[in-house]
C-alpha cells in the first residue's frame, strides 16, 4: 500500500490527476478502462482535470466506468455519473461510446445484472472477471466503501460484479462493484480527504478488517492513497 499525503485537498486531486495521466500514458497503444467512485470528494479531482488538464490527458484511450452509483436519475444532484457529467465530461472530448453510466432509473436488480454483463464485455478479463486498469474508490465516515456499507460486507465476497446496496442511513438503494472485480483490479487507489475521514484513513492504514474500505485496501492488488494532511493523523499529529 503506497500513501501519498499532500498539504490540501486540492494539490492532492492534482496528484491524483497526474498520476492517472502518468498511467494512461504507459502504454500509446493500449486503452485504459478506469472505473470511478463518486460522492463528494472526487468533484475537486473532476473540476481541476477539465480546467487545469483537458488539453494533456490522452482522453481517446481513456474508457469511463462507475464503480457505484445511487439509483436516483442522472439529473439527481445526487447522481455520481450526473455529478462527473456536469463537471468533467461536458467539458472534455469523450465520445459517448466511451463512458458507461450505471443507469441509476432502472429497476436496481435489473440494472446490477446489465452493468455486471457490459462490464463483462467491455473490459479485458483477468481470472475471467473485468481488469480494470484502475478502480477509483472514496470511502466514507462510516469505513464504506463503493456503496459497500458495514454490515454489507457479504458484497465482498459476491460472485455478481455488480449488485444492489442500501444506504442505511436513508434507504437509498445504490448499484454497488463487489469484491469480485474490486480483488480483481489491477490497482485500487483511494481519494481520502477532509478531516471527517481520519478515522477511515488510520483504519485503512493500521488495520483490514474494521470495515469495507479497510478490508479493501488491505485484500485489492495494488493499493494506492492519495491524501491531504487534514486526513492524515499522522500528519496531524506532527
Ligand atoms: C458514493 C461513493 C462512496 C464514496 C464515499 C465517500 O456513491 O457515495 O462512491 O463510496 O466514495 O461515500 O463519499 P464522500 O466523498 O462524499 O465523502
Amino acid at each position: 500500500m503506497k500513501a501519498n499525503v499532500y498539504n490540501t485537498a486540492m494539490e492532492t486531486a492534482r496528484a491524483l490527476i497526474k498520476r492517472l495521466i502518468r498511467l494512461v500514458e504507459e502504454d500509446p497503444r493500449k486503452v485504459y478502462h478506469i472505473a470511478f467512485s463518486g460522492g463528494s470528494t472526487p468533484s475537486l479531482m473532476f473540476d481541476l482535470w477539465a480546467n487545469e488538464y483537458k488539453e494533456v490527458t490522452p482522453w481517446d484511450r481513456m474508457r469511463f466506468y462507475w464503480v457505484d452509483e445511487r439509483c436516483v436519475p442522472a439529473e439527481d444532484s445526487e447522481s455520481n455519473y450526473g455529478t462527473m457529467r456536469r463537471l468533467l465530461l461536458d467539458f472534455i472530448p469523450v465520445p459517448a461510446e466511451s463512458v458507461f453510466p450505471i443507469e441509476g432509473t432502472n429497476d436496481p436488480e435489473e440494472e446490477a445484472k446489465r452493468y455486471s454483463d457490459l462490464v463483462c464485455k467491455e473490459v479485458p478479463l483477468w481470472r475471467n472477471l473485468p481488469f480494470f486498469d484502475a478502480v477509483l474508490l472514496g470511502a466514507g465516515e462510516d469505513g464504506h466503501t463503493s456503496s459497500i456499507f458495514p454490515g454489507q460486507e457479504y458484497l465482498l465476497s459476491s460472485p455478481h460484479p455488480y449488485e444492489v446496496s442500501v444506504n442505511p442511513y436513508n434507504g437509498q438503494k445504490r448499484i454497488a462493484m463487489t469484491g469480485c472485480l474490486l480483488f480483481n483490479a489491477k490497482r485500487v487507489i483511494f481519494l481520502l480527504t477532509g478531516k471527517n475521514k481520519v478515522n477511515v484513513v488510520s483504519d485503512i492504514l493500521n488495520s483490514g478488517d474494521t470495515g469495507p474500505a479497510a478490508y479493501v485496501a488491505h485484500h485489492a492488488w495494488e493499493v494506492e492513497l492519495f491524501m491531504d494532511e487534514s486526513a492524515d493523523q499522522c500528519a496531524i499529529d506532527k
